[in-house]
């Protein structure tokens, strides 16, 4: 079953995804991911994309479509999760176009629902790896050695749109603009409900058995 993760920024999209690849074996398509690969390794996307993020604004929906469906056509088969992307309506309605060009569909719609109240300690305290993505948090996920990736040994630092003036705007683009995807994804009879203010591995568990029916 291929499936789509949303919710707010810090929900835990990230941080379920990692569970289901690597446990489950599933392929992340994260486009907040690609958009920051893009931005580092400097290609003409990555600068279209930049100052969009810096300011917690979506990027065009053409340039996030197209990008989406390269990942797509080279798949192979592989079961997917959808991460942060579709993040409006138009995207929504794009997804179901371009799945249904490639003969793949989604099975369920799962938001991962947190109160806003611990969005923002979950946002301002979050640390990434440089080199090897991997997600912490200085409260309930620090690195073993201050600043250094458990997993790959590079400089873990804060994403640059994690700072409180970006976050407001983040979590304000959500809400106009994804929270009405729960609806959306309802009215299709997609929609799953999680609660994402548990324990990792206790959502995680919920995720899991929402998959495995
Ligand atoms: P993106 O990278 O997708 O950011 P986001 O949606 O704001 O979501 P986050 O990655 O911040 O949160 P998450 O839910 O993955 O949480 P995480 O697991 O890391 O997008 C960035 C930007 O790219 C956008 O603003 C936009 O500009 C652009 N973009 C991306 N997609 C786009 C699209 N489709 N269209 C247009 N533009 C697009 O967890 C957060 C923290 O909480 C971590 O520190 C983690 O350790 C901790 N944590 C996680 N789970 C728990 C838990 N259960 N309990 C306690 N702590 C937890
Ligand atoms: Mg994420
Ligand atoms: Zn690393």
């Amino acid at each position: 079953m291929n499936i789509l993760l949303f919710g707010a920024p810090g929900a835990g999209k990230g941080t379920q995804s990692e569970y289901l690849v690597k446990r489950l074996g599933f392929h992340q398509i994260s486009t907040g991911d690609l958009f920051r690969a893009a931005i580092k390794n400097k290609t003409a996307l990555g600068q279209k994309a930049q100052s969009y993020m810096d300011k917690g604004e979506l990027v065009p929906d053409t340039v996030t479509v197209g990008m989406v469906d390269e990942v797509l056509a080279q798949l192979n088969g592989k079961n997917f999760i959808l991460d942060g992307f579709p993040r409006n309506v138009a995207q929504a309605e794009a997804l179901g176009k371009i799945l249904k060009l490639r003969l793949l569909d989604i099975g369920k719609a799962i938001f991962l629902e947190v109160p806003s109240e611990a969005l923002l300690s979950r946002l301002t305290g979050r640390r990434v790896c440089k080199s090897c993505g991997a997600v912490y948090h200085i409260a309930s996920k620090p690195t073993r050695k201050p600043g250094v990736c458990d997993v790959c040994g590079g400089e873990v630092i804060q994403r640059n749109d994690d700072k409180e003036d970006v976050i407001a705007t983040r979590l304000k683009t959500y809400a106009e603009n994804t929270a009405p995807l729960k609806e959306y994804y309802k009215s299709k009879g997609k929609l799953v409900v999680v609660n994402g203010d548990r324990e990792t591995e206790q959502v995680f568990s919920s995720i899991k058995s929402e998959i495995q029916l």
